[in-house]
Protein backbone atom coordinates (compact mmCIF):
# COMPACT_ATOMS: atom_id res chain seq x y z
CA UNK A 1 0.00 0.00 0.00
CA UNK A 2 1.32 3.06 -1.00
CA UNK A 3 2.17 5.66 2.24
CA UNK A 4 -0.02 8.01 3.87
CA UNK A 5 1.45 11.86 3.29
CA UNK A 6 0.96 13.71 6.11
CA UNK A 7 1.83 17.45 5.99
CA UNK A 8 2.84 19.13 9.04
CA UNK A 9 2.90 23.09 9.23
CA UNK A 10 5.03 24.99 11.75
CA UNK A 11 7.59 22.07 11.58
CA UNK A 12 10.08 23.34 13.55
CA UNK A 13 8.14 24.62 16.01
CA UNK A 14 7.59 23.32 19.71
CA UNK A 15 4.47 21.18 18.99
CA UNK A 16 5.83 20.05 15.88
CA UNK A 17 9.23 18.65 17.56
CA UNK A 18 6.76 16.83 20.46
CA UNK A 19 4.72 15.73 17.04
CA UNK A 20 6.90 14.21 14.48
CA UNK A 21 8.29 11.39 15.77
CA UNK A 22 5.14 10.25 17.02
CA UNK A 23 3.56 10.17 13.88
CA UNK A 24 6.81 8.40 12.48
CA UNK A 25 6.76 6.00 15.45
CA UNK A 26 2.86 4.87 13.98
CA UNK A 27 1.11 6.66 17.40
CA UNK A 28 -0.87 8.87 14.29
CA UNK A 29 -2.15 6.19 11.88
CA UNK A 30 -1.52 2.88 13.34
CA UNK A 31 1.07 0.07 13.38
CA UNK A 32 0.41 -1.18 9.72
CA UNK A 33 0.56 2.15 7.85
CA UNK A 34 3.75 3.78 6.03
CA UNK A 35 3.62 7.46 6.53
CA UNK A 36 5.75 10.00 4.55
CA UNK A 37 5.90 13.06 6.27
CA UNK A 38 5.91 16.74 4.37
CA UNK A 39 7.19 19.46 6.72
CA UNK A 40 6.50 23.24 5.83
CA UNK A 41 7.97 26.15 7.19
CA UNK A 42 8.66 29.62 6.52
CA UNK A 43 12.17 30.08 5.14
CA UNK A 44 13.98 31.11 7.99
CA UNK A 45 13.08 27.86 9.80
CA UNK A 46 13.52 25.75 7.38
CA UNK A 47 16.97 24.92 8.47
CA UNK A 48 15.38 23.85 12.42
CA UNK A 49 12.84 21.99 10.25
CA UNK A 50 15.41 20.29 8.32
CA UNK A 51 17.91 19.63 11.66
CA UNK A 52 14.37 18.00 12.77
CA UNK A 53 14.32 15.82 9.69
CA UNK A 54 17.75 14.62 10.22
CA UNK A 55 16.98 13.47 13.67
CA UNK A 56 14.04 11.50 12.06
CA UNK A 57 16.44 9.90 9.74
CA UNK A 58 18.25 9.09 12.60
CA UNK A 59 15.41 7.09 14.26
CA UNK A 60 15.11 4.95 11.80
CA UNK A 61 11.25 4.37 11.84
CA UNK A 62 10.22 1.28 9.84
CA UNK A 63 6.89 3.26 9.17
CA UNK A 64 8.87 6.34 7.38
CA UNK A 65 8.97 5.93 3.91
CA UNK A 66 9.95 9.70 3.51
CA UNK A 67 10.55 13.49 4.39
CA UNK A 68 10.54 16.56 3.11
CA UNK A 69 11.21 19.95 3.83
CA UNK A 70 9.72 23.03 2.12
CA UNK A 71 8.34 26.44 2.29
CA UNK A 72 6.55 26.42 -0.89
CA UNK A 73 3.26 25.49 0.64
CA UNK A 74 1.91 24.22 -3.04
CA UNK A 75 5.05 21.69 -2.64
CA UNK A 76 3.89 20.54 0.96
CA UNK A 77 0.44 20.08 0.20
CA UNK A 78 0.60 18.16 -2.90
CA UNK A 79 -0.91 14.69 -2.74
CA UNK A 80 -1.62 15.23 1.10
CA UNK A 81 -3.66 12.91 2.79
CA UNK A 82 -3.40 14.22 6.27
CA UNK A 83 -2.65 18.13 7.01
CA UNK A 84 -1.82 19.15 10.66
CA UNK A 85 -2.13 22.94 10.35
CA UNK A 86 0.21 23.62 13.35
CA UNK A 87 2.15 27.07 12.50
CA UNK A 88 0.27 30.18 13.44
CA UNK A 89 1.19 33.89 14.25
CA UNK A 90 0.98 34.09 17.86
CA UNK A 91 -0.48 37.52 19.66
CA UNK A 92 2.31 39.95 20.76
CA UNK A 93 2.33 42.61 22.53
CA UNK A 94 0.37 45.85 21.14
CA UNK A 95 -1.62 43.21 18.68
CA UNK A 96 -5.25 43.66 18.72
CA UNK A 97 -7.56 40.73 18.12
CA UNK A 98 -8.24 42.23 14.17
CA UNK A 99 -4.36 42.40 13.68
CA UNK A 100 -4.33 38.92 14.97
CA UNK A 101 -7.07 37.69 13.20
CA UNK A 102 -5.16 39.31 9.91
CA UNK A 103 -2.05 38.07 10.60
CA UNK A 104 -3.50 34.61 10.47
CA UNK A 105 -5.76 35.04 7.53
CA UNK A 106 -2.37 35.75 5.35
CA UNK A 107 -0.74 32.04 6.74
CA UNK A 108 -4.75 29.80 6.54
CA UNK A 109 -5.86 31.54 3.07
CA UNK A 110 -2.88 30.51 1.11
CA UNK A 111 -2.72 26.97 2.92
CA UNK A 112 -6.79 26.53 1.79
CA UNK A 113 -5.66 27.45 -1.05
CA UNK A 114 -2.84 25.07 -1.38
CA UNK A 115 -5.06 22.25 -0.16
CA UNK A 116 -7.91 22.76 -2.81
CA UNK A 117 -4.98 22.97 -5.95
CA UNK A 118 -2.82 20.22 -4.99
CA UNK A 119 -4.09 17.93 -1.89
CA UNK A 120 -5.36 14.53 -1.96
CA UNK A 121 -9.18 13.70 -2.32
CA UNK A 122 -9.36 12.18 0.92
CA UNK A 123 -7.60 14.75 2.63
CA UNK A 124 -8.46 15.16 5.96
CA UNK A 125 -7.30 18.67 7.85
CA UNK A 126 -7.13 19.71 11.57
CA UNK A 127 -5.88 23.27 12.37
CA UNK A 128 -4.07 23.19 15.83
CA UNK A 129 -2.97 26.80 15.55
CA UNK A 130 -4.70 29.60 17.26
CA UNK A 131 -7.08 30.98 17.05
CA UNK A 132 -7.46 27.48 15.56
CA UNK A 133 -11.35 27.07 14.94
CA UNK A 134 -11.40 30.82 13.03
CA UNK A 135 -8.42 29.82 11.38
CA UNK A 136 -9.79 26.58 10.32
CA UNK A 137 -12.62 28.51 8.56
CA UNK A 138 -10.53 30.45 6.78
CA UNK A 139 -8.87 27.79 5.54
CA UNK A 140 -12.23 25.80 4.17
CA UNK A 141 -13.27 28.77 2.73
CA UNK A 142 -10.28 29.20 0.38
CA UNK A 143 -10.74 25.11 -0.48
CA UNK A 144 -14.61 25.33 -2.35
CA UNK A 145 -13.09 22.08 -3.85
CA UNK A 146 -12.64 20.22 -0.75
CA UNK A 147 -15.74 18.68 0.79
CA UNK A 148 -15.81 21.42 3.62
CA UNK A 149 -16.20 18.79 6.55
CA UNK A 150 -13.12 17.44 6.04
CA UNK A 151 -11.45 21.35 7.38
CA UNK A 152 -11.65 20.10 11.61
CA UNK A 153 -9.98 22.28 14.70
CA UNK A 154 -8.77 21.08 18.08
CA UNK A 155 -10.69 20.87 20.98
CA UNK A 156 -9.20 17.76 21.49
CA UNK A 157 -6.79 18.97 24.47
CA UNK A 158 -10.12 20.83 26.46
CA UNK A 159 -11.21 17.21 25.91
CA UNK A 160 -8.41 15.29 27.42
CA UNK A 161 -8.00 17.88 30.29
CA UNK A 162 -11.42 17.98 31.40
CA UNK A 163 -10.99 14.10 31.68
CA UNK A 164 -8.06 14.04 33.64
CA UNK A 165 -9.57 16.91 35.70
CA UNK A 166 -12.64 15.07 36.50
CA UNK A 167 -11.01 11.75 37.58
CA UNK A 168 -8.59 13.48 39.79
CA UNK A 169 -12.33 15.20 41.52
CA UNK A 170 -14.12 11.25 41.64
CA UNK A 171 -11.05 9.55 42.36
CA UNK A 172 -11.32 7.38 39.24
CA UNK A 173 -8.91 6.33 36.75
CA UNK A 174 -9.13 8.12 33.29
CA UNK A 175 -10.36 5.30 31.51
CA UNK A 176 -13.57 5.13 33.79
CA UNK A 177 -14.65 8.41 32.31
CA UNK A 178 -16.65 8.10 28.95
CA UNK A 179 -19.02 10.64 26.86
CA UNK A 180 -17.54 13.88 28.12
CA UNK A 181 -18.37 16.83 25.75
CA UNK A 182 -16.50 19.82 24.93
CA UNK A 183 -18.59 22.62 22.96
CA UNK A 184 -17.82 25.95 21.39
CA UNK A 185 -14.55 27.06 20.84
CA UNK A 186 -10.83 26.65 21.80
CA UNK A 187 -10.91 29.55 24.16
CA UNK A 188 -11.83 30.61 27.11
CA UNK A 189 -15.49 30.29 26.71
CA UNK A 190 -15.48 26.86 25.91
CA UNK A 191 -18.13 24.57 27.95
CA UNK A 192 -17.00 21.52 28.78
CA UNK A 193 -20.14 19.26 29.46
CA UNK A 194 -20.38 16.69 32.01
CA UNK A 195 -23.93 16.18 32.12
CA UNK A 196 -23.90 12.99 29.95
CA UNK A 197 -20.44 11.33 30.87
CA UNK A 198 -20.53 8.34 32.55
CA UNK A 199 -18.57 6.81 35.39
CA UNK A 200 -18.44 2.77 35.55
CA UNK A 201 -22.06 3.39 34.42
CA UNK A 202 -23.12 6.18 36.79
CA UNK A 203 -23.68 9.51 36.10
CA UNK A 204 -21.11 11.89 36.35
CA UNK A 205 -23.29 14.94 37.36
CA UNK A 206 -24.90 13.20 40.06
CA UNK A 207 -21.81 12.04 41.18
CA UNK A 208 -20.43 15.31 42.02
CA UNK A 209 -23.64 16.45 42.12
CA UNK A 210 -22.54 20.00 42.91
CA UNK A 211 -23.38 23.02 40.27
CA UNK A 212 -20.82 25.72 41.80
CA UNK A 213 -17.83 23.32 41.97
CA UNK A 214 -19.20 22.81 38.44
CA UNK A 215 -19.06 26.59 37.44
CA UNK A 216 -16.61 28.24 39.99
CA UNK A 217 -13.68 25.02 39.95
CA UNK A 218 -13.70 22.70 37.11
CA UNK A 219 -15.41 24.61 34.01
CA UNK A 220 -12.56 27.51 34.57
CA UNK A 221 -10.00 25.31 35.47
CA UNK A 222 -10.22 23.32 31.97
CA UNK A 223 -10.80 26.64 29.53
CA UNK A 224 -8.02 28.47 31.29
CA UNK A 225 -5.61 25.65 31.69
CA UNK A 226 -3.53 27.09 28.24
CA UNK A 227 -3.29 29.81 30.28
CA UNK A 228 -2.49 28.39 33.16
CA UNK A 229 0.38 26.32 31.29
CA UNK A 230 1.93 29.37 29.88
CA UNK A 231 1.81 30.96 32.83
CA UNK A 232 4.08 27.46 34.58
CA UNK A 233 6.12 26.69 31.25
CA UNK A 234 6.64 29.75 30.26
CA UNK A 235 5.79 28.62 27.12
CA UNK A 236 2.15 27.37 25.54
CA UNK A 237 1.41 23.82 25.91
CA UNK A 238 3.54 21.49 23.09
CA UNK A 239 3.96 17.78 24.35
CA UNK A 240 0.01 17.55 25.67
CA UNK A 241 -1.18 19.86 22.53
CA UNK A 242 0.83 17.21 20.00
CA UNK A 243 -0.89 14.06 22.16
CA UNK A 244 -4.19 15.35 21.13
CA UNK A 245 -3.38 16.07 17.64
CA UNK A 246 -2.49 12.61 17.35
CA UNK A 247 -5.72 11.42 19.18
CA UNK A 248 -7.62 13.80 17.21
CA UNK A 249 -6.64 12.14 13.72
CA UNK A 250 -6.32 8.77 15.14
CA UNK A 251 -10.10 8.53 16.43
CA UNK A 252 -11.54 10.09 12.91
CA UNK A 253 -9.25 7.95 11.32
CA UNK A 254 -9.51 4.58 12.91
CA UNK A 255 -12.53 5.28 14.67
CA UNK A 256 -13.93 5.74 18.42
CA UNK A 257 -14.50 2.77 20.81
CA UNK A 258 -17.63 1.77 21.28
CA UNK A 259 -19.95 3.29 24.15
CA UNK A 260 -17.61 6.60 23.92
CA UNK A 261 -17.15 9.64 21.83
CA UNK A 262 -14.77 12.12 21.42
CA UNK A 263 -14.85 16.26 21.20
CA UNK A 264 -14.09 17.71 17.35
CA UNK A 265 -14.18 21.12 16.43
CA UNK A 266 -16.30 20.79 13.08
CA UNK A 267 -18.02 22.95 10.64
CA UNK A 268 -22.13 22.86 12.31
CA UNK A 269 -25.01 21.51 10.45
CA UNK A 270 -27.15 23.19 12.69
CA UNK A 271 -27.22 20.79 15.39
CA UNK A 272 -28.41 21.85 18.75
CA UNK A 273 -28.96 25.30 17.09
CA UNK A 274 -25.47 26.07 16.45
CA UNK A 275 -25.25 28.73 13.60
CA UNK A 276 -24.85 26.26 10.28
CA UNK A 277 -20.97 26.29 8.84
CA UNK A 278 -19.40 28.09 11.84
CA UNK A 279 -16.36 25.10 13.28
CA UNK A 280 -17.48 24.59 17.06
CA UNK A 281 -16.65 22.02 18.99
CA UNK A 282 -19.16 19.14 19.51
CA UNK A 283 -19.89 15.44 20.90
CA UNK A 284 -18.62 13.51 18.12
CA UNK A 285 -18.46 9.35 16.94
CA UNK A 286 -16.14 8.40 14.49
CA UNK A 287 -16.75 5.29 12.48
CA UNK A 288 -15.14 4.21 8.92
CA UNK A 289 -13.28 7.65 8.22
CA UNK A 290 -16.27 9.86 8.93
CA UNK A 291 -17.22 11.86 12.28
CA UNK A 292 -20.59 12.35 13.54
CA UNK A 293 -22.22 14.97 15.52
CA UNK A 294 -24.15 12.65 18.83
CA UNK A 295 -27.84 13.33 18.52
CA UNK A 296 -30.36 13.82 20.88
CA UNK A 297 -28.65 14.98 23.72
CA UNK A 298 -30.94 17.00 26.26
CA UNK A 299 -29.24 20.17 27.16
CA UNK A 300 -30.27 21.56 30.41
CA UNK A 301 -30.53 25.49 31.19
CA UNK A 302 -26.47 25.21 33.17
CA UNK A 303 -25.20 24.02 29.67
CA UNK A 304 -27.23 26.23 27.34
CA UNK A 305 -26.04 29.67 28.59
CA UNK A 306 -22.56 28.02 27.96
CA UNK A 307 -22.81 26.81 24.92
CA UNK A 308 -24.46 29.89 23.15
CA UNK A 309 -21.89 31.91 24.83
CA UNK A 310 -19.00 30.42 23.46
CA UNK A 311 -21.01 29.84 20.09
CA UNK A 312 -21.80 33.68 20.20
CA UNK A 313 -17.90 33.92 20.47
CA UNK A 314 -17.38 31.69 17.41
CA UNK A 315 -20.18 34.13 15.27
CA UNK A 316 -18.00 37.21 16.18
CA UNK A 317 -15.00 35.97 15.28
CA UNK A 318 -16.72 34.69 11.92
CA UNK A 319 -18.11 38.33 11.25
CA UNK A 320 -14.74 39.51 12.14
CA UNK A 321 -12.80 38.02 9.30
CA UNK A 322 -15.27 38.37 6.86
CA UNK A 323 -15.54 42.56 7.49
CA UNK A 324 -11.59 41.92 6.98
CA UNK A 325 -12.08 40.10 3.81
CA UNK A 326 -10.33 37.10 4.68
CA UNK A 327 -13.39 35.03 3.94
P1 LIG B 1 5.89 27.73 17.98
O1 LIG B 1 5.98 29.21 17.91
O2 LIG B 1 6.87 26.96 18.79
O3 LIG B 1 5.94 27.13 16.51
C1 LIG B 1 5.18 27.64 15.47
C2 LIG B 1 5.94 27.37 14.20
O4 LIG B 1 5.11 27.74 13.11
C3 LIG B 1 7.23 28.16 14.08
O5 LIG B 1 8.32 27.28 13.82
C4 LIG B 1 6.97 29.09 12.89
O6 LIG B 1 8.14 29.32 12.11
C5 LIG B 1 5.94 28.27 12.12
N1 LIG B 1 5.13 29.04 11.16
C6 LIG B 1 4.67 30.31 11.28
N2 LIG B 1 4.02 30.66 10.15
C7 LIG B 1 4.05 29.61 9.33
C8 LIG B 1 3.58 29.37 8.02
N3 LIG B 1 2.94 30.33 7.34
N4 LIG B 1 3.80 28.16 7.46
C9 LIG B 1 4.47 27.20 8.13
N5 LIG B 1 4.97 27.38 9.36
C10 LIG B 1 4.76 28.56 9.96
O7 LIG B 1 4.38 27.44 18.44
P2 LIG B 1 3.79 26.08 19.03
O8 LIG B 1 3.98 26.08 20.50
O9 LIG B 1 4.28 24.94 18.23
O10 LIG B 1 2.24 26.34 18.80
C11 LIG B 1 1.70 26.42 17.49
C12 LIG B 1 0.27 26.92 17.55
O11 LIG B 1 -0.56 25.98 18.23
C13 LIG B 1 0.07 28.24 18.29
O12 LIG B 1 -0.86 29.02 17.53
C14 LIG B 1 -0.55 27.82 19.60
O13 LIG B 1 -1.33 28.86 20.17
C15 LIG B 1 -1.42 26.68 19.13
N6 LIG B 1 -1.91 25.75 20.17
C16 LIG B 1 -3.16 25.26 20.02
C17 LIG B 1 -3.66 24.37 20.93
C18 LIG B 1 -5.05 23.81 20.80
O14 LIG B 1 -5.49 23.10 21.72
N7 LIG B 1 -5.79 24.04 19.72
C19 LIG B 1 -2.87 23.97 22.01
C20 LIG B 1 -1.57 24.46 22.12
C21 LIG B 1 -1.09 25.36 21.19
C1 LIG C 1 -3.71 25.73 24.94
O1 LIG C 1 -4.91 25.47 25.08
O2 LIG C 1 -2.81 25.18 25.61
C2 LIG C 1 -3.29 26.77 23.94
O3 LIG C 1 -4.31 27.00 23.00
C3 LIG C 1 -2.90 28.03 24.63
C4 LIG C 1 -2.33 29.07 23.68
O4 LIG C 1 -2.80 30.22 23.77
O5 LIG C 1 -1.44 28.75 22.87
Amino acid sequence: MAPVNVTVTGAAGQIGYALLFRIASGALLGPDTQVSLRLLEIPQAVKAAEGTAMELDDCAFPLLSGIEVTDDAKKAFDGANVALLVGARPRTKGMERGDLLEANGGIFKPQGEAINAGAASDIRVLVVGNPANTNALIAQQHAPDVPAARFTAMTRLDHNRAISQLSSKLGVSVGDIKRLAIWGNHSATQYPDVFHTDVNGKSAADIVNDETWLAESFIPTVAKRGAAIIEARGASSAASAANAAIDHIHDWVLGTPAGDWTSMAIPSDGSYGVPEGIISSFPVTCQGGEYSIVQGLEINEFSRTRIDASVAELVEERDAVRALGLI
